[in-house]
């Protein structure tokens, strides 16, 4: 059989990958302990979960309009309005299937074949897939010195003519760290002065601790959101622990959002009416459960960082936002998947190679998990890791002895 060239060059999702491979292991009743996860573990938020409810028992379940039903927008405008202090209109809205949708279809309508999209080390895992996906050609581009984050300068060094988009993430998965403002800065106005677009994933924009705010485009631009070329990502699947209701959104200039509307009409005909509901109850009820989830996810954050404090000569960077860390193992092992496989075969810990974000030599470790999941698989990795530990470790109800 002979797939398309495009189908030949796509990877699996290692993170779907890796969740696939905890559920099969669990289902065979093996204590694993998942800190490869990427959703928070607390409930939907009960508006959303109300919302829906209601609109289920109509039994009216239809189509609905492709860009978002208007109580959605509006409920998207809001929250821009108060997140973000930028007043859009219902014309600079698109609702997607989960941001991960809003991003692929603003891909799409955006790029040509082998227009060049620039993403800083470490990236989300999908972003090479999808700018393949819409024919472009993926541009990572590795900070210099070490740095978890890129300087305008860095990013410079890889524009071309063939630059149409730069695309970030922050708070940024993997690595947890908060692009400073200066760099935002200097983003937006480089994408102004060159006219490139400038997308900007902010689906973890409220998982910020210690008090901060991550800094957003539309503090610095300088141009209307009609006259912007600036697309900003967001969605409830995180903030409101809704990863499975699939819904996101794309705020955008008007042209933008109207051809990345006509293509979602031939994919998906937009997301679910239930989605879109459940969407509204989230968007408009009670913000306490994101508040909750943010409190809950600092204390998580610093559990881990105290537990890996006892792992000598990791390099860990303090998270500053999202539910991820990402830790330097370089002194232990410097490939990432092999040292993956190590602690999922010997110790039942799932953790995802830092090479699949862009990174080899480093491990994302979520604390999206349970406290006690954080210390054990800790515990585990530490004693997999200590060449003096020599007593057996108890996972369970059975003794590992080391044999390596
Ligand atoms: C950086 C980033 N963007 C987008 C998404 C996808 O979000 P959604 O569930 O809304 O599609 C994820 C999910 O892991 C993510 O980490």
């Amino acid at each position: 059989m002979i797939l398309s060239q495009i189908a030949q060059q796509i990877n699996p999702s290692p993170t779907l990958k890796l969740n696939a491979k905890a559920a099969v292991l669990r289902q065979a009743g093996e204590p694993v302990i998942h800190l490869g996860g990427g959703e928070p573990k607390s409930k939907a938020s009960p508006d959303a979960i109300n919302a829906t409810i209601a609109h289920l028992e109509t039994g009216e379940i239809r189509y609905a309009a492709v860009g978002g039903i208007p109580e959605l927008k509006q409920a998207i405008i809001d929250y821009t309005e108060q997140h973000y202090h930028r007043l859009v209109e219902p014309a600079n809205v698109i609702a997607s299937s989960g941001a991960k949708q809003a991003l692929m279809v603003g891909l799409q309508a955006i790029l040509n074949p082998q227009d060049e999209v620039i993403f800083p080390v470490p990236y989300w895992v999908s972003y090479p897939e999808m700018v393949k996906l819409a024919y472009g050609v993926p541009v990572p581009v590795t900070p210099a010195g070490g740095s978890l984050y890129p300087t305008i300068q860095d990013i410079e060094k890889k524009v071309t003519a063939n630059t149409k988009v730069i695309l970030i993430n922050s708070p940024n998965n993997p690595s947890g760290v908060v692009y400073p403002t200066g760099v935002i800065a200097d983003l937006v106005d480089f994408c102004e002065k060159r006219e490139i677009f400038l997308i900007m994933d902010d689906i973890y924009h409220q998982l910020v601790f210690d008090g901060q705010k991550a800094p957003s485009g539309y503090e610095f631009t300088k141009k209307s959101v009609d006259e912007s070329k600036l697309l900003v990502i967001n969605g409830v699947s995180k903030l409101y622990a809704m990863t499975g209701f699939r819904l996101g959104w794309a705020i955008g200039n008007r042209e933008l959002i109207a051809a990345m509307t006509r293509i979602q009409a031939h994919q998906t005909s937009g997301s679910s009416i239930l989605a879109q509901k459940g969407a509204i109850g989230a968007l408009t009820g009670d913000q306490s459960c994101v508040r909750a989830l943010r409190s809950t996810l600092e204390t998580h954050r610093d559990i881990l960082l105290a537990e890996l404090a006892e792992i000598p000569n990791l390099k860990v960077q303090k998270p500053e936002g999202t539910f991820y860390s990402f830790v330097d193992f370089r002194a232990y092992e410097a490939d990432s998947r092999q040292l993956s496989d190590f602690l999922i075969e010997n110790v039942l810990v799932l953790a995802v190679p830092g090479v699949d974000f862009g990174m080899d030599g480093y491990l994302r470790l979520s604390f999206c998990g349970s406290e006690a999941d954080i210390r054990e698989g800790i515990r585990r990795i530490r004693w997999a890791l200590d060449p003096n530990q020599t007593e057996p470790l108890t996972i369970g109800n059975r003794q590992v002895v080391k044999t390596w």
